[in-house]
């Protein structure tokens, strides 16, 4: 990962933005992402666009001066949220543009009233996912060549922009 100075992590922190997918261009943008990490860095899929959740989901772009860093996408399922393909991309890594983009997908989660958070981690990530309060289910498995881990967070659901 990539090592960045504490004073400098929190200047950058300040500059990412994270923001709703709205338009197709956008959403183009979120392909092009899962494409660059999950097709050609980890050979994990060549499938990486309009999926039937993607119509329903929420899609995220973390922004950086401008540039599209980072994405994520969360989908409900009664009080459940599934929070999938979270990617950065490789130079960005490691100064909180992953973190950004889940605290995001889960005060959204929260304010659709989700009770739960799950995801399948890959797990070298699984640090990643326990800082934001995620804990493990179950037994690894494998789903192409990767090692995932079923991970889950319970969320405390609130009216949209109010208390609870
Ligand atoms: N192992 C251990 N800790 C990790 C980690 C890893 N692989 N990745 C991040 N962390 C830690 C950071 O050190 C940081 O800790 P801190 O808050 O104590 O400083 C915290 O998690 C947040 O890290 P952040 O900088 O926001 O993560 P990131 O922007 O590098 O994004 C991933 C993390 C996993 C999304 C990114 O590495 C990535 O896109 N990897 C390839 C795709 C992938 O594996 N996606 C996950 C699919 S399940």
């Amino acid at each position: 990962m990539t090592s960045v100075e504490p004073e400098a992590r929190s200047v950058e922190r300040e500059r990412i933005r994270v923001e709703p997918v709205r338009t197709s261009e956008e959403l183009e943008l979120v392909y092009a992402i899962r494409s660059e990490v999950f097709d050609r860095e980890q050979h994990l899929t060549t499938w990486v666009r309009d999926y039937p959740e993607d119509g329903r989901s929420l899609n995220v772009l973390a922004w950086i001066d401008g540039e599209a860093v980072g994405t994520g996408r969360v989908s409900l399922w009664g009080d459940e949220a599934q929070i999938a393909w979270v990617a950065v991309r490789r130079p960005y890594r490691g100064r909180g543009v992953g973190r950004a983009i889940m605290e995001h997908l889960i005060r959204w989660a929260e304010e659709q009233g989700a009770r739960v958070a799950t995801l399948n981690a890959q797990t070298h990530a699984l640090e990643f996912y326990r800082k934001l309060g995620f804990r493990p289910i179950g037994r690894p498995f494998y789903m192409a060549h990767i090692e995932h881990q079923l991970m889950e967070r319970e969320l405390q659901p609130r009216a949209q922009g109010g208390t609870a």
